[in-house]
């Protein structure tokens, strides 16, 4: 028997592959959402034949992916996807997102940006009237990160933001390292008044590789209840 959260992830992740159809290369997402539909995804494989080729988000997902019997390729030999699903941390009524909470938005976002169509299976906690409590993951090589951290600070003063905090992500005593090798910031907004100024603006700073802003990218937003119900958004 499934909490009331995972079975709002389930139902969202089992409605999603009903968007794969046949012969699809599918980029498949990062988190706990997105591992509910890699499994569903496996399935529809193993029973009924679907043949299609995964490009994982994380070597996590690869690796679920090829558990379940999917077929992995890379994107480069993929080079263009008809779908992606993945997961998300908060989404908006313009289906803009913040991703990164699992760490792989860098992979995450040029996949997504590959695909002809992304939809983001999430549980309807997710859903904010105005992004940004959630902290906004930012991805900075290790070389002068402590340099990053501090512009990045320094430009958060002629923002429109409420928070300014940024802290270092850790796993234990040591840096979070993402799949690229790089650190994550997590930034503390509370709010972000303007969505795409930011994005832009971070994305400046020497150092950035990239943040987990994710503006005119979501075509589609499949929302999953505890008690089972599925509301589809585009
Ligand atoms: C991974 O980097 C993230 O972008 C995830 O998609 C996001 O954190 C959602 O994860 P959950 O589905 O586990 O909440």
């Amino acid at each position: 028997e499934l909490s009331p959260i995972d079975k709002a992830k389930f139902v969202a992740a089992k409605r999603a592959v009903d968007f794969v159809e046949d012969g699809m290369r599918v980029g498949l997402g990062t988190g706990s959402t997105a591992a509910w539909m890699v499994r569903c995804l496996g399935e529809l494989v193993r029973e009924d034949g679907m043949q299609i080729k995964g490009v994982p988000t994380s070597t996590r997902t690869a690796e679920l992916a090829r558990q379940v019997g999917i077929e992995v390729i890379s994107l480069d030999e993929a080079k263009w996807l008809d779908l992606t699903i993945d997961g998300a941390d908060e989404f908006d009524a313009n289906l803009n997102l913040i991703k990164g909470g699992g760490g792989a938005l860098l992979q995450e976002k040029i996949v997504a940006t590959a695909s002809d169509q992304m939809i983001v299976i999430a549980d309807v906690a997710k859903e904010v009237a105005q992004l940004g409590a959630f902290p906004l993951p930012v991805e900075v090589i290790p070389f002068g990160w402590q340099t990053s951290k501090a512009l990045i600070e320094e430009t958060l003063i002629n923002l429109d933001v409420l928070g300014r905090d940024t802290t270092l992500r850790m796993n234990g005593d040591a840096p979070f390292v993402t799949d690229e090798g790089n650190y994550l910031l997590d930034m503390h907004l509370s709010r972000i008044g303007n969505v795409r100024q930011l994005a832009l603006v971070i994305n400046q700073i020497p150092g950035v590789v990239e943040n987990g802003l994710f503006i005119d990218i979501c075509d589609v937003v499949v929302i999953g209840h505890g008690d089972g119900k599925v509301e589809v958004r585009d």
